[in-house]
C-alpha cells in the first residue's frame, strides 16, 4: 500500500495550498490513505469540526496533532466522536480524544498513532514506553502502522524511528515545520523522516506573519501570531509498505512551492 503523510497544515494559507495541490499529488502518487498532521489548521492553533470534515471531503482519510490539540476549546465537545483524529498518545491519563486509531480506505488498513516528545514542550507522560504500551495491545494483528511523533528535538526523534525500528512501518516527526533532508529505511524496514515540514506561508515564520514574531524575538514582550498569507510551501511524504509483511519499500519526500506550481 501506498501512504501519503502531509506536514502540518498552517491555517487558511496552508489550507488553500492543501485544495490546489491534493488532486494532482493524488493522480501522481496513487496514494491509498492519506493523512495529515491538523494541529495548527485553525489559524495555526488547533483545529475545528467543520475543518477536519473540509479536510476529509478532499479525500484525507486521518488525521494527526500535538501541542496545539486543545488549543480551539470546541475540541472537547466533538474528540471523542471523531474516530479519524488521533491526538498524542503520552497525553496524561484522563485526556479526551484516542493516541491511536486504526484508518480503512482503498481496501487498507492502517494503524496511525500520535506521540508527542518532552525536550523543550512539557513534561507529559514518557512517549517511548507509551508506544511500547500501543503496540503490545496491538499485537500481531497489524501490520502497517505509521507512528506521527510530534517533537522540538532532532535527537528524541531519531532515538524514537530506532527504537521503532522493525515494530512500525513509518516513523515521521512533525511540530518544527521544516522538511529534513534524512528520509531514509532503517535496517529492520521502518521509514523515517525526522520532519515532514509544513503546509502554509514561506514568506513568514513557520507560518506565521514574520514581523510579529520578529517583534517577539528582539522585545520579549507578548505578542499575537497571525497566519501569514504569503505564497505557499507544501511539504508531504509518500511511503510504500509492503503488505505481506509490513516492512517500507520506499520512502519519498514531497516539497512543491506556489511559483514552481503556477508554472505547472
Ligand atoms: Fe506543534
Amino acid at each position: 500500500m501506498k501512504v501519503m503523510f502531509i506536514g502540518d497544515i498552517v491555517g487558511n494559507t496552508g489550507r488553500k495550498a492543501v485544495k490546489l495541490l491534493l488532486p494532482s499529488l493524488k493522480q501522481k502518487y496513487q496514494p491509498h490513505i492519506i493523512i495529515a498532521n491538523a494541529e495548527n489548521a485553525a489559524g495555526g492553533r488547533g483545529v475545528t469540526e467543520a475543518i477536519v470534515r473540509e479536510f476529509a471531503n478532499l479525500g484525507i482519510h486521518g488525521f494527526t496533532m500535538g501541542n496545539h490539540t486543545w488549543d480551539n476549546r470546541d475540541i472537547f465537545e466533538w474528540i471523542d466522536d471523531e474516530k479519524r483524529l488521533v491526538r498524542p498518545a503520552n497525553f496524561p491519563e484522563g485526556a479526551p480524544g484516542q493516541g491511536f486509531t486504526t484508518i480503512k480506505a482503498n481496501g487498507k488498513e492502517l494503524v496511525i498513532v500520535n506521540l508527542q516528545g518532552r525536550t523543550f514542550l512539557p513534561p507529559i507522560d514518557c512517549p517511548f514506553t507509551v508506544v511500547d504500551d500501543i503496540l503490545y495491545s496491538l499485537g500481531k494483528k497489524s501490520q502497517a502502522i505509521l507512528v506521527d511523533f510530534h517533537a522540538e528535538a532532532t535527537s528524541e526523534k531519531i532515538a524514537m524511528g530506532w527504537h521503532l525500528d522493525g515494530r512500525a512501518s513509518i516513523v515521521v516527526g512533525t511540530h518544527t515545520h521544516v522538511q529534513t533532508n534524512d528520509d531514509t529505511i532503517l535496517p529492520n524496514g521502518t521509514a523515517y523522516l525526522t520532519d515532514v515540514g509544513m503546509v502554509g506561508s514561506k514568506e513568514g515564520v513557520l507560518g506565521m506573519e514574520r514581523e510579529a514574531v520578529l517583534h517577539k524575538f528582539k522585545t520579549q514582550l507578548p505578542v499575537r501570531f497571525v497566519v501569514d498569507e504569503g505564497k505557499w510551501h507544501f511539504h508531504a511524504v509518500v511511503v510504500e509498505i509492503d503488505d505481506a509483511t509490513g516492512r517500507a519499500i520506499r520512502i519519498e519526500k514531497i516539497r512543491v512551492r506556489e511559483d514552481e506550481w503556477i508554472m505547472c
